[in-house]
């Protein structure tokens, strides 16, 4: 029988960008990062310890005792699009309930609007270095990636962009992370945003604002979301992974009004709707608790971890390393001299010192870029004293490799 499936299995002739692609690096860090002992500073997990299990119960007890159509198919459901449209309020966007679509995480939402943009072998920009699992959403459909490059303190090389839609390259979307840039760390400077808006208007080139860290700032000033500057060209993407918890999977993008029917069309393909439970239990906390307060508080946290990782990095790393200090979001990015063996650093590390980190090509879209010699600390999943003895460990042998 094994031999029969066996057979089998070689003879499944897969799609030809499936047959490129190798393990997925994250699952495998995922089962890594769960081993005891290890510090893990390699996935962006919010802290389990800050979830609001309390008042979640509340809200499962209370919509499985008041709501019949909790565990049914349902439509979209509309006080969450509320609640959503009150927190978009928040960071300075003004929308309406009926241009909130509802997704499976914000993952769901640059899938669905690649796949309403997109067509195969289209073009898209976006930047050298940035989140795999964007690079995972569009490598089914095998575009021509156009990258720019980004500055660490400003973000994204606009004038850049400029240059490539000026030259008539015709792009279906520009993808950014205007805050907490993963990997990155560093926020889109706010001229930054009104001139890219203002190309996205003057070229007809859409532009894709993941927003996962968005309402992780740590500064009290932030800059507004780019949908806070026009309505039609912007695709907002929000989730409320990172600010109630990533187990949910519920997100929603903010869409031109006109597109909606059509992301339904496209959504329902997929999944039929976002977990009707889900929808209704967040709808229910978000009633019961205070996410606004929840939110100050992860923010307050947060802000601590960030700073005892620059702490740490200041007085443990050497001198010839550089490291961003992000204003919002999960990360640090690290840059350590051209010649720098990351990825033996990274297997030494595993072995002799029990602490992970993600090396920077993991996150470049082409393969001689700038991002080898950097890497990714992630401080959002793991306590004070482990952030500091993880970051004092990787210096130790970093010494050995400089
Ligand atoms: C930049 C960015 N976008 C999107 C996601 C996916 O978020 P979600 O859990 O809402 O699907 C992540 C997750 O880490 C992320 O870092």
């Amino acid at each position: 029988l094994l031999n029969t499936f066996g057979k089998a299995e070689n003879r499944i002739a897969l799609a030809n960008w499936a047959r490129k692609k190798s393990n997925n690096p994250i699952v495998e860090l995922l089962s890594l990062a769960a081993q005891p002992g290890l510090v893990s500073f390699a996935l962006g997990l919010p802290a389990p310890e800050l979830f609001p299990i309390e008042l979640y119960k509340q809200a499962v007890d209370f919509v499985l005792t008041t709501d019949e159509w909790a565990l049914q198919y349902g439509a979209p459901y509309q006080p969450l699009k509320k609640h959503i449209v009150s927190l978009m309020a928040r960071r300075g966007v003004e929308c309406h309930e009926d241009q909130v679509f509802l997704t499976t995480g914000a993952q769901q939402g640059m899938a669905l609007v690649t796949r309403l943009l997109l067509d195969h072998c289209g073009q898209v920009i976006c930047e050298e270095t940035v989140y795999s699992g964007f690079q995972q959403v569009i490598e089914p459909l095998q575009p021509s990636i156009i990258t720019v490059s980004t500055n660490l303190e400003t973000g994204l090389d606009v004038e850049a962009v400029e240059s490539v839609l000026a030259s008539g390259r015709r792009a279906a979307f520009i993808y950014t992370i205007p805050d907490g840039h993963n990997p990155l760390g560093v926020d889109l400077s706010p001229d930054k945003r009104a001139y890219l808006v203002a190309l996205a208007r003057r070229y007809g080139v859409p532009i894709i604002e993941d927003d996962a860290y968005g309402f992780l700032h740590y500064d009290d000033s932030q800059a507004l979301p780019m949908r806070a500057l026009d309505d039609q060209w912007v695709f907002h993407i929000g989730t409320f992974s990172k600010i109630l918890a990533p187990g949910l999977r519920v997100g929603w993008i903010i869409v031109p009004r006109h597109l909606i029917s059509r992301m339904s069309v496209a959504k329902e393909s997929i999944d039929i709707d976002t977990c009707t439970f889900t929808q209704r239990t967040i709808a229910a906390f978000m009633e019961i608790g205070n996410l606004s307060e929840h939110i100050s508080m992860l923010r307050q946290e947060y802000r601590t971890r960030r700073n005892a990782m620059a702490s740490a990095l200041n007085e443990y790393f050497p001198a010839e390393t550089q490291w961003t200090f992000p204003d919002s979001g999960f990360f640090v990015w690290v840059e350590l001299p051209l010649a720098t063996d990351v990825g033996g650093l990274l297997r030494t590390v595993i072995e002799k010192e029990q602490v992970v980190f993600i090396p920077g090509e993991s996150f470049s879209v082409n393969p001689a870029s700038p991002a080898s010699h950097g890497l990714r600390l992630s401080f959002s999943n793991c306590s004070l004293n482990l952030i500091e003895e993880g970051v004092k460990r990787i210096a130790r042998t970093l010494k050995t490799f400089l």
